[in-house]
């Protein structure tokens, strides 16, 4: 992993090496602070992947009543807990700033405004503290965050999905993802939130306070029929891996104003046949997933790609969902592939992830900067640095399709 011997020059050469034995002898510790979205985190780890300490502000319950983010009151709520988060997940692992190597952060992708209040806090720890930098794509931690539970090496694939990204990935090394497939438009989490805000399960106590992706995973385990509703599985005619929900979600919005109309439903009611819908919308969704994750996986196996432990990886905030494991389970069952899927809370936005990420770049020594004015934050940005996603597309793979048959019983989403 360390090629000392490519170093240029005897005293940097000595110099690189005693860093790096620094590095591999003693204790490590990062400091991670998340706040793309609406979560503020904050985590440290040490070298091993143990959590020393973490803390978490979710801001949920408010865009929930609010009936989706608005960008400056998450700002807002990021600035008004941001230090208590990270003096919390410090006091709670018994440790100072000072005894951190380093301060990692979300800067790319997320919300501007969000980003920006994490990002400005970090900075001016670094410099309070002495301590250097390490900026953090948000993906790619959600991404890496499996090795710290579990030994994966790579390369391994990755299936992300979130409330703002879709993306199919093989992951070469810390630094090196190459994307095989990306959203054309609405992201999984996107796609549930705006579902479950047209059902208005909200208005159900039950669900008033989850977030639309478990509240339509929650409302799909109580279905009777889940073939009430026939919506078609997306994309099939295009042999890549990218992903498209809007289709879905329009047939959903349809399907939800024909029942109102023929019901009478009240403007705040709800329609009589929504569990049934959730779980058409839930199969659907996992169907399409299922289908771009076994492309992928034949793709890499007609390139040689993968070698012979083969390792899907499912993270982000949508990873949550037990049915979309179930489904991606039977294709890598079939595939020869093992599927990690790390612990719901570290698959939502938290600041472990963040450390975690910090972590492996500093034990390769990369990434990591003192020269804080030249960190910037980024609203939107590749996965990096190269995509196969052309190259996928011209292989032009047909698909004798995994099935999935046994997900389309009621008993499957309880
Ligand atoms: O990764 P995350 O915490 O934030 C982003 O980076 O977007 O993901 C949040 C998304 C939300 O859209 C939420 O509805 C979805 O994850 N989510 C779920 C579940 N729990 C959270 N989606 C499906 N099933 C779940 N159980
Ligand atoms: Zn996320």
């Amino acid at each position: 992993m360390l090629k000392i011997q490519k170093l240029p020059g005897l005293k940097s050469y000595n110099y690189f090496n005693k860093q790096l034995i620094r590095r591999f002898f003693s204790r490590q510790l990062i400091l991670g602070i998340e706040t793309s979205c609406d979560d503020t985190g904050c985590a440290i780890v040490d070298e091993k992947g143990n959590i020393l300490g973490e803390a978490l502000h979710s801001q949920q319950q408010i865009h929930l009543d609010n009936g989706g983010i608005i960008p400056p009151i998450a700002q807002d709520l990021h600035r008004k807990n941001i230090e208590k988060v990270v003096w919390d997940a410090l006091d709670n692992a018994a440790l100072r700033i000072d005894d951190v190597n380093a301060i990692a952060v979300t800067v790319k992708p997320g919300l501007p405004m969000s980003l920006e209040i994490g990002t400005k806090y970090s900075k001016y720890l670094c410099r309070q503290h002495n301590k250097p930098l390490i900026p953090i794509h948000h993906m790619q931690a959600h991404a890496l965050t499996a090795r710290m539970i579990k030994k994966i090496n790579f390369p391994f694939l990755v299936l992300l999905i979130s409330g703002g990204h879709c993306l199919l990935a093989l992951v070469k090394d810390v630094e090196t993802f190459l994307l095989l497939g990306d959203c054309q438009n609405d992201a999984p989490g996107e796609a549930f939130d705006k579902t479950a805000r047209r059902l208005k399960l909200k208005n159900i106590p039950e669900f008033s306070k989850m977030s639309g992706g478990q509240a339509i995973e929650v409302a799909a385990s109580k279905c009777t029929d889940p073939g009430r509703f026939q919506l078609s599985v997306p994309l099939q005619h295009y042999k890549d891996c990218n992903f498209s929900l809007a289709g879905t979600k329009t047939q959903v919005l349809r399907a939800i104003q024909r029942e109102e109309k023929q019901y009478g439903v009240p403007p705040d009611g709800i329609i009589p046949h929504a569990y049934d819908l959730s779980a058409s919308f839930l199969l659907i969704v996992t169907r399409h997933l299922c289908q771009r994750v076994q492309r992928g996986m034949e793709y890499l196996n007609r390139k040689d790609m993968m070698g012979e432990k083969k390792t899907l990886v499912v993270s982000g905030g949508a990873a949550c969902n037990n049915f979309i494991a179930k489904g991606l389970q039977i294709v890598c069952d079939e595939m020869g592939y093992d599927l990690v899927r790390p612990p719901k809370k570290l698959c939502t936005d938290n600041g472990v992830m963040i450390a975690w990420n910090g972590m492996e770049k500093w034990l390769i020594n990369s990434g990591i900067t003192t020269d804080y004015d030249s960190v910037f934050t980024e609203k939107r940005c590749d996965l990096g640095p190269r995509s196969l996603i052309d190259d996928l597309r011209n292989e032009a793979i047909s698909c004798k399709w995994i099935k999935l048959t046994q997900l389309a019983q009621p008993e499957a989403f309880r």
